[in-house]
């Protein structure tokens, strides 16, 4: 089977003093969430499409899900503290709904990259029934800099470099299992879902993502999201 699971479970303090956190905030005539789910719904091929939020906003995200959108497929589970603590919450929900087999799949996404494209949500499902997990990339545009204690400490060659955005795929049940294989610290500071699958030892697949994918995590993107809706900046 192949799953969606929108990741809706963060705070969003980047974005400042906001009324609710931004996956809620309105863009256009919808929520960014909304905006963002639309895009999955299109794809037939998901047997579910999981949303997964903050405890305290679960009534509010039925409630626009409701409004917005009209497909059975979509259900709201309780997201966590970190990202992929809101991740295995969706995974174990999967697991409780509807069982796991070895060659279930699932497709995540950043609640608020709402310019997916469906040209991406499609290689991410044909590049994980290949793999056992893959990432979307841009091949990075500035040069990426390592530096510890305000030292330069390594320039990479550039044409090596990508930056990660998602969707990020994977096999549900290695992904279960490699993240049973982090220690608690390992767990702490784990930003991204496709290094649990690199610490396992797995192989991550690239897929091309495109620059308009961006995700809204400041106030200055979402006055270029706002302008991108009201089309006066073409993608
Ligand atoms: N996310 C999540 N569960 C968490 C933290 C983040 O599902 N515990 C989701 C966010 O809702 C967002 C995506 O992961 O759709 C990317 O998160 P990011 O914007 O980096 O983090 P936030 O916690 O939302 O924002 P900030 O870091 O500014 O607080």
């Amino acid at each position: 089977m192949i799953y969606a699971q929108i990741l809706a479970g963060g705070k969003g303090t980047r974005m400042g003093n906001t009324a609710m956190p931004k996956q809620f905030l309105p863009l256009g005539e919808k929520p960014i969430l909304i905006q963002t789910i639309e895009k999955f719904v299109l794809e037939h091929r998901f047997k579910a499409i999981l949303v997964v939020c903050p405890a305290d906003w679960l009534t509010h995200t039925k409630d626009i899900i409701s409004k917005f959108i009209k497909d059975p497929r979509v259900v709201v589970v309780t997201g966590g503290s970190e990202r992929n603590d809101t991740l295995m919450n969706g995974i174990a929900y999967i697991e409780k709904t509807f069982g796991l087999s070895d060659d279930d799949v699932v497709v995540t996404h950043d609640a608020v990259r709402p310019f997916i494209t469906e040209r991406i949500i499609d290689d991410n499902i044909n590049a994980i029934l290949q793999h056992t997990a893959v990432d979307t990339v841009v091949p990075a545009i500035d040069t990426i800099v390592r530096g510890e204690k305000s030292q330069v400490a390594e320039i990479p060659i550039r044409e090596y470099m990508y930056q990660g955005q998602t969707p990020q795929s994977f096999n549900i049940k290695k992904l279960k299992k490699a993240f049973g294989q982090l220690t608690n610290a390992q767990k702490k500071v784990l930003s991204d879902s496709c290094k649990i699958c690199l610490l396992a030892g797995e192989e991550v697949h690239m897929v091309r993502g495109e620059v308009s994918n961006i995700k809204i995590t400041t106030p200055y993107d979402l006055k270029i999201a706002q302008a991108i809706v009201e089309k006066r900046v073409i993608i």
